[in-house]
C-alpha cells in the first residue's frame, strides 16, 4: 500500500496539472465562512472528489472544494470545507489536505473555525485570534511513523517538534494591527478542541474555563499540529458563533453557526483580504 507521503504527492501532482502558480498561503475556511473563497482572483476550483485521496465532508456548510488563485497578487490555496474527526475520519484523513498544501508550496497557513465562546466578555459574533490551543480530542495527528520528507523548511519534519509558538506571534501581531486599522474589534484567546459532535455540557465548559480556555471547538488543532510538523507558520482565527453551554443558558444550534458566519462575512473578508499580502515575506 502507498505510504502517506506518496499519496500526498499524488494529490499534489493532480492539483499541479490544473494550476501554473504554486500557492504560498493556505487558507482553511471553517463553518459558515466558506463565502470568502469568492475573493480569490483567477480562481481554479477543484472539487475534493477530483483530488486523489482527499476526504469528502459530510457536514452542512462545508462545500468541499479547493480554490486556487491569487489574493492581492499572492498565490493562495483556499480550502472551502474541511473534514472532522467526529465524522469518523482518521487523523491521517483529517490532516491529509494540510499535508498536500505544504507539499504544494504553502509556507503560511490561515486556519479559521466556528467556535463556542467560553468567556462572557467575548460575545457571539466576535472574531478572535487564536493565541494557543489545548488539545483535548485525545488524538494527535503527528502520531504514527515519522516521515521527514514532509519538512517544508530546513529542520522541520522531526519526530518531536516544538509547539511553544504554534500560533506565530508575528502573524498575530500583524492581524491585530490590521484589525485596528479597519476598526474591527479583535481579541485574542486560547482555543480548546474537543472531539464532538455533541456540544459540551455546562460542567465541561466550567472545567474548560478553569483550564484556561477562551474558545471551544471541534477542529483546527490537528491541522495546526501537522502544519507545525512541516514548519509552516500559522495564523488562527475563530468566529464565536454561539456562547458555549451554560454561559447564557441558551440552547446551541448548528444553524446559528451558519447564520453568524453570514453576519460577520464583511469584516472577516476585509480583514483576511488585507492580511494575505502582509503574511508573505517578499522574494529576495
Ligand atoms: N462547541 C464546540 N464547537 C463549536 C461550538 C461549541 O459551542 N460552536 C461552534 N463550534
Amino acid at each position: 500500500m502507498a505510504d502517506l507521503y506518496s499519496k500526498a504527492q499524488e494529490a499534489v501532482d493532480a492539483v499541479l496539472t490544473r494550476v501554473s502558480l504554486p500557492p504560498r498561503v493556505g487558507i482553511i475556511l471553517g463553518s459558515g465562512l466558506g463565502g470568502f473563497a469568492s475573493q480569490v482572483a483567477d480562481a481554479v476550483t477543484i472539487p475534493y472528489a477530483e483530488i486523489p485521496h482527499f476526504p469528502q465532508s459530510t457536514v452542512a456548510g462545508h462545500s468541499g472544494q479547493l480554490v486556487l488563485g491569487t489574493i492581492g497578487g499572492i498565490a493562495v490555496a483556499v480550502m472551502q470545507g474541511r473534514v472532522h474527526a467526529y465524522e469518523g475520519y482518521s487523523m491521517e484523513q483529517v490532516t491529509f489536505p494540510m499535508r498536500v498544501l505544504g507539499l504544494l508550496g504553502v509556507r503560511t497557513l490561515i486556519v479559521t473555525n466556528a467556535a463556542g465562546g467560553v468567556r462572557a466578555d467575548i460575545p457571539q459574533g466576535s472574531l478572535v485570534v487564536i493565541s494557543d490551543h489545548i488539545n483535548l480530542t485525545g488524538r494527535n495527528a503527528a502520531a504514527g511513523p515519522n516521515d521527514e520528507r514532509f519538512a517544508c523548511v530546513p529542520g522541520a519534519g522531526q519526530r518531536f517538534f516544538d509547539m511553544s509558538t504554534a500560533y506565530s506571534p508575528q502573524l498575530r501581531k500583524l492581524a491585530m494591527a490590521e484589525a485596528e486599522r479597519q476598526s474591527i474589534p479583535l481579541s485574542e484567546g486560547v482555543y480548546l478542541a474537543v472531539l464532538g459532535p455533541s456540544f459540551e455540557t455546562p460542567a465541561e465548559i466550567r472545567a474548560f474555563r478553569t483550564l484556561g480556555a477562551d474558545l471551544v471547538g471541534m477542529s483546527t488543532v490537528h491541522e495546526v499540529i501537522v502544519a507545525r510538523h512541516m514548519g509552516i507558520e500559522v495564523l488562527g482565527l475563530s468566529l464565536v458563533t454561539n456562547m458555549a453551554a451554560g454561559v447564557t443558558g441558551e440552547t446551541i444550534h448548528h444553524e446559528d453557526v451558519m447564520e453568524i458566519g453570514r453576519r460577520v462575512e464583511r469584516q472577516f473578508t476585509g480583514l483576511l483580504t488585507a492580511l494575505v499580502p502582509q503574511l508573505v515575506a517578499p522574494e529576495l
